[in-house]
């Protein structure tokens, strides 16, 4: 066998070709391609599916951060608490609205932000709290929705990487005001293109939302909000209604494939993702640790094995965030992970034997 791809989505393609081609061409037909059918029956069938009142489709991740935060009244002179760890999109939003981005360092086992660091972060200007479900994997909730209320603040899930994750039993969104998803391509239910969505259990919320999505329109008269044009295409949507049928076999062909990594990968000096109680990973990314990561990185590489980096640097270390450090910030455990995080080749179709060549490879190589 020659080498392993990082991702191959023609694979997830070739297997329901007929019906996405179909439901491409159903839009191309009507030619109803903002906004109308498709987008509104996809609204509704994953606000089912994710057991929430309300869906809103929009642009992409980063619009439905943006546009989640707007709604709150969230702006200049507010702070905004994110993990310091993560997607630029998680932070540039809050900085994007004129806000400030204040960062919290990593969990010890894990890589998401540590709900016992946000006290000490949290100051009179602070609105929000933005934590990322890193990699599928869901964040603390319990603490941070016990923070948010005792100290009156918002919440804003970025779940782009978490659909179908769950808490506590129950899959994210509406525990918060607001919980943002991606359809990115490379995301576990990913569209043909950009896309996004917001979701909440408020009417209101809703409502302004779904205002700031179409230039802040509410009919066809006076205006008093000033909104953006970001709408889930309707190609998108008929793409997405298609592949959400599949998403919960997807996402068990995810975690079934974890579990073989796990068991494959037992027993060797390598930090392997945790199965926490109460909380279901989706594993949009199966990230291990290791010491001497970029030699391995190199083998790889002459193996043809893809692999990717998240993330090779934390936002403390981007100079368009420097601007909101403090002095005394420190993220020593983001540092960390960013030299010896890797994630490894995982999507429903990669086989058995692709998956035996990564992990042999990785013994291989430890075994000097
Ligand atoms: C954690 C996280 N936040 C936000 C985003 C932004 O999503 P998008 O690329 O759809 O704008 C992404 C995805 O790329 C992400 O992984």
């Amino acid at each position: 066998m020659s080498g392993v791809p990082f991702l191959d989505l023609k694979r997830q393609y070739l297997k329901i070709k007929p019906e996405l081609d179909q439901a491409v061409m159903r839009v191309v037909d009507s030619h109803a391609f903002i906004l109308g059918p498709e987008v509104e029956a996809f609204e509704s069938e994953i606000a089912k599916y994710l057991g929430v009142k309300y869906a809103i489709g929009v642009a992409s991740g980063t619009d439905a951060l943006i546009l989640a935060l707007k709604a709150l009244g969230i702006g200049p002179g507010d702070e905004v608490i994110t993990s310091v760890f993560s997607f630029f999109s998680s932070a540039s939003v809050i900085s994007w609205l004129g806000a400030k981005p204040v960062f919290v360092d990593i969990e010890p086992h894990g890589f998401n932000l540590d709900p016992e660091q946000i006290a000490d972060k949290i100051t009179k200007r602070t609105r929000a709290l933005l934590p990322v479900h890193l990699f599928g994997e869901p964040a603390g909730m319990d603490a941070l929705a016990r923070i948010a209320k005792e100290k009156n603040l918002y919440v804003v899930e970025d779940a782009c990487q978490a659909i179908g994750s769950e808490f506590q039993g129950k899959k994210l969104g509406g525990l918060s005001p607001f919980t943002c998803y991606s359809f990115y391509p490379t995301k576990v239910l990913g569209g043909f293109g950009d896309g996004g969505l917001a979701v909440t259990d408020s009417e209101p919320l809703f409502q302004k939302f779904s205002e700031l999505r179409v230039h802040g329109a509410k009919g066809s008269g006076d205006r008093t909000t000033i909104g953006i044009n970001s709408r889930l295409d309707a190609l998108q949507a008929a793409v997405l209604r298609v592949k959400l049928k599949y998403l919960d076999r997807w996402i068990k062909q995810r975690r079934d494939r974890a579990k073989r990594y796990r068991e494959l990968l037992s027993g060797l000096p390598v930090g392997l993702p945790e199965e926490k109680p109460n909380r279901k990973h989706t594993y949009n990314a199966f990230v291990i640790t290791l010491d001497g990561r970029d030699r391995l990185l190199e083998v790889f590489k002459q193996k043809g094995i893809g692999f990717a980096l998240y993330y090779p640097r934390p936002f403390h270390q981007f100079s368009c965030f420097k601007p909101f450090l403090a002095k005394s910030d420190k993220f020593p455990r983001a540092e960390a992970a960013s030299k010896k995080a890797l994630a490894l080749p995982l999507f429903p179709e990669l086989s058995d034997e692709e998956q035996n060549l990564v992990a042999a490879t990785i013994k291989d190589f430890l075994k000097g």
